[in-house]
Order: structure tokens, then C-alpha cells, then sequence
């Protein structure tokens, strides 16, 4: 699982624009090949300034451009396991901020849900600008990746930050990406996150204060070891983690048919959402009017998803999550026994600054063996914490 060259397999889109540094890129993909990677450039119209599509091709790599030459924009996007932009210039960095999609390049960076990886080149007066500034932390944010630039000598004369990062750089840092994070590599992962929402008529519903940090910082953390995610959420405005396949879903019942889609690919189920135990037994067509001074609402429940999974036949390892405002301990056990899930992650509500819809939480794992504490900590932080744990499961587990 792990030993695999991490280029080996990997389809890079790299996109070169105008930049005098655009003409390494022959060597980029030449090191790219070598280490197994598959690539396909998009040339931009400034980049053809200063590499040709010949040369490119020389070196085993298939051009695309806005000539329409090469795979469509879509197909691209979908291809792709990382888009590379390398030169990446200032003008590149603030379409890329602004989300416009007006060349076949920023409409494969616009359309992919693979990560994207820029390397800049620019003059270094370029990059300290304040509006390039402003792109960088807005992009930064939005979890594109960045590579470089170096500092040194420019092609203008002057020195200082904004060199493009040499291409073996730019290799090892795709190596590093899918190199030492990957001891999940090929194992598909369904996470469940969010709370459900059971509607009642067409205007209301029943629904739970989870905001889904916890599952989409878990599906993220799967990810970067390798894993192929597929994150069932329900209703949330959090954005898709990179590398994550999204399925979006309202009801308790439309997750739990999402989720068994996988029932006999996946080898991991985290359910992490908030899920209604009930939902009312009917959902009226017409909106409800106000009539009588009482409202009775009968519920009926709703399948129970992690211990429908825990049940398969061939059941993949199960990470189940408790939140309790008492007998934490002992409920979120009753749970790992009831329900016949590998692990509980068990988290208090009701406490204040972690928990639901916090940025923190506090949790307790609970195994048939053992319980062990952890202190409080970012979600991000937990979920990093919670992988590593059910990677040493999985070994542990694993057929020898
Ligand atoms: N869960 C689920 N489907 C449900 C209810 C819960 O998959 N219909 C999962 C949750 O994602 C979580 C775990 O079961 O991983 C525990 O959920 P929780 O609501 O805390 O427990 P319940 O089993 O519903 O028990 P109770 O509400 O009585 O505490």
C-alpha cells in the first residue's frame, strides 16, 4: 500500500503561462514521466510565447490549448489528480482569486475538484504588491497549493522573491504530496457528515445543530493519506474538502441509500453526521396552516446507518461517533456494543467552546479494549489524530 512510487500512476494537467520560466517546462515534464506521472499540459496563449507545444510533445506530454487543440476543458478537469500551474503569473494568480474561467486553463482550474498547485513567477515588485498579496491569501484559504517562489537573481535584472521553484522542486513537492501521506492509498473511505433534515411540509423540518466540521475535517484528513473519500453530507454551506467526492443529501433515508451505494467497495465508514433518529410519519404536500391551538407531530424512525453497516456481510471497519450530554462514558460504549461499530468517538454537547458547530471538540475513543482521553483541540487537529489511530487499526487488522 505504501511502497508505491508516489509519481507512479499520477495524471498531472500542468498549465503554463506566460512567463520567461516557461521554458523549463520541458524538464518539468520530462521529471514528471520519469517518475511514472502521466501529463497533459494547457498551453495558455502567453505561454506559447515562450515554450512551443513541439517541444512539449517531444518530451511524451499531450498539449491542449485555447486553439482547441487536445481533450476538452471538462474531461481535463475530471482527469486530473492535481492541476500544476507552473509559470503561474500575477495576472494567472488574480483570475484564478476572482474565479473567471475565460481560457481553457482558469476553466479547468474553475471545473476541477482535484487540488490545484501553483508555482508563480513573477517580478518580485509583482508579488509584493498588495493585489497579488491579496490573491495569494485568498487562494491560500481556499486551499490552493503553493510551491516557491524562490528567491534570487530575476530575469528583469532586479533580485529577490518571485523566481519559479526549479522543476525538480516542483517534483518533490508532488512526491512529498503523495509520498509520506499515503499509507491509506486505495482504500475508499464514506463519511458521513452534517445533521439530516426531515421535512414536514414543504416549508419545515426537523433538523440538529451539527455544522459537519468534524466529518468534513475527517474526510480531509483521509484524503491527504491517500484515501478515496466519499463524503455524504447533509445540508451545510462548508466547501467540498479537496480530493473529496461530495455526495450531498437532505434526509436521514436518502443518506443511509448513499452511503450503501458502497456497501460492498468500501473498506472504511465513518459515520460522523448527526443523523434523525425520527422523522415525522408524514410529509404534507401543501404547506401546514395554523388551526388549532396544539400541533401533534408523529415520528417514526428512521434506519439506524453505522448499524446497518457494522451488520454487512463483509463489513468494512466502522468509526461511530457519540455526542452526549451525560454518562458519556458509558453510553457511547452501550453504543460500540449495541450497535457493533470498531471504534466510538465519543464527544460531550453542551459544554462550552467544543462540541457542535465548534471549531474545537473534546473526545474519548473507546475500543473493545481500552478508553483513552484526549484533551481539547481543533477539529482539524482531532480528525488528523483519529486517522493515525485508524490506520494503526487497519494494520493491526490486515491479513499478514
Ligand atoms: N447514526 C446513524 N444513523 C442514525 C443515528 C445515528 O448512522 N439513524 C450514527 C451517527 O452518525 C453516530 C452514531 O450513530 O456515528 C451515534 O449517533 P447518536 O445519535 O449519538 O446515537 P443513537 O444511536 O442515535 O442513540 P441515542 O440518540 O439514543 O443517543
Amino acid at each position: 500500500m505504501q511502497d508505491m512510487p508516489s509519481l507512479q500512476g499520477r495524471r498531472v494537467v500542468l498549465g503554463i503561462t506566460g512567463g520567461i520560466a516557461a521554458y523549463k517546462t520541458p524538464e518539468l515534464v520530462r521529471r514528471l514521466r520519469s517518475g511514472g506521472a502521466e501529463v497533459r499540459v494547457v498551453l495558455s496563449r502567453g505561454g506559447a510565447r515562450f515554450v512551443t507545444a513541439e517541444a512539449l510533445a517531444a518530451v511524451g506530454a499531450d498539449v491542449a490549448d485555447d486553439a482547441g487543440h487536445g481533450m476538452p476543458h471538462i474531461d481535463l478537469a475530471r482527469w486530473a489528480d492535481i492541476v500544476v500551474i507552473a509559470p503561474a503569473t500575477a495576472h494567472l494568480m488574480a483570475r484564478l482569486a476572482a474565479g473567471a474561467a475565460d481560457d481553457l486553463l482558469t476553466t479547468v482550474c474553475l471545473a476541477t475538484e482535484a487540488p490545484v498547485c501553483v508555482a508563480p513567477a513573477m517580478n518580485r515588485a509583482m508579488w509584493q504588491n498588495p493585489a497579488t498579496r491579496a490573491n495569494h491569501a485568498a487562494l491560500l484559504a481556499r486551499g490552493v497549493l503553493f510551491v516557491g517562489p524562490g528567491e534570487g537573481l530575476q530575469a528583469c535584472g532586479e533580485s529577490g522573491p518571485g523566481r519559479m521553484s526549479e522543476p525538480a522542486e516542483i517534483a518533490a513537492f508532488l512526491e512529498r504530496l503523495w509520498g509520506e501521506a499515503g499509507a491509506l492509498r486505495g482504500l475508499l473511505a464514506v463519511v458521513t457528515a452534517g445533521a439530516t433534515y426531515e421535512a414536514l411540509d414543504p416549508a419545515r423540518g426537523f433538523t440538529n445543530r451539527s455544522s459537519g466540521k468534524m466529518g468534513y475535517a475527517l474526510a480531509a484528513a483521509l484524503a491527504d493519506e491517500g484515501a478515496s473519500v466519499v463524503l455524504v453530507s447533509g445540508p451545510t454551506t462548508l466547501a467540498a474538502p479537496p480530493r473529496v467526492q461530495r455526495t450531498m443529501v437532505i434526509s436521514a433515508i436518502e443518506m443511509r441509500d448513499a452511503v450503501l451505494a458502497y456497501r460492498d467497495t468500501m473498506r472504511l465508514f465513518v459515520g460522523a453526521a448527526a443523523v434523525a433518529d425520527y422523522r415525522p410519519e408524514a410529509v404534507s404536500p401543501r404547506k401546514l396552516k395554523k388551526e388549532a391551538d396544539t400541533l401533534t407531530v408523529t415520528f417514526v424512525r428512521n434506519p439506524d446507518i453505522l448499524a446497518e453497516v457494522a451488520r454487512l456481510a463483509h463489513p468494512p471497519f466502522t468509526v461511530g461517533f457519540a455526542a452526549e450530554t451525560e454518562d458519556l462514558e458509558a453510553h457511547a460504549r452501550a453504543k460500540l456494543e449495541g450497535k457493533g461499530v470498531d471504534l466510538i468517538v465519543a464527544n460531550p454537547i453542551g459544554e462550552a467552546g467544543v462540541g457542535f458547530g465548534e471549531d474545537r471538540n473534546r473526545v474519548i475513543l473507546i475500543d473493545k479494549d481500552r478508553t483513552v482521553a484526549w484533551a481539547d483541540a481543533p477539529k482539524t487537529e482531532i480528525a488528523r489524530g483519529l486517522v493515525r489511530e485508524i490506520i494503526t487499526r487497519l494494520r493491526r487488522n490486515a491479513p499478514s
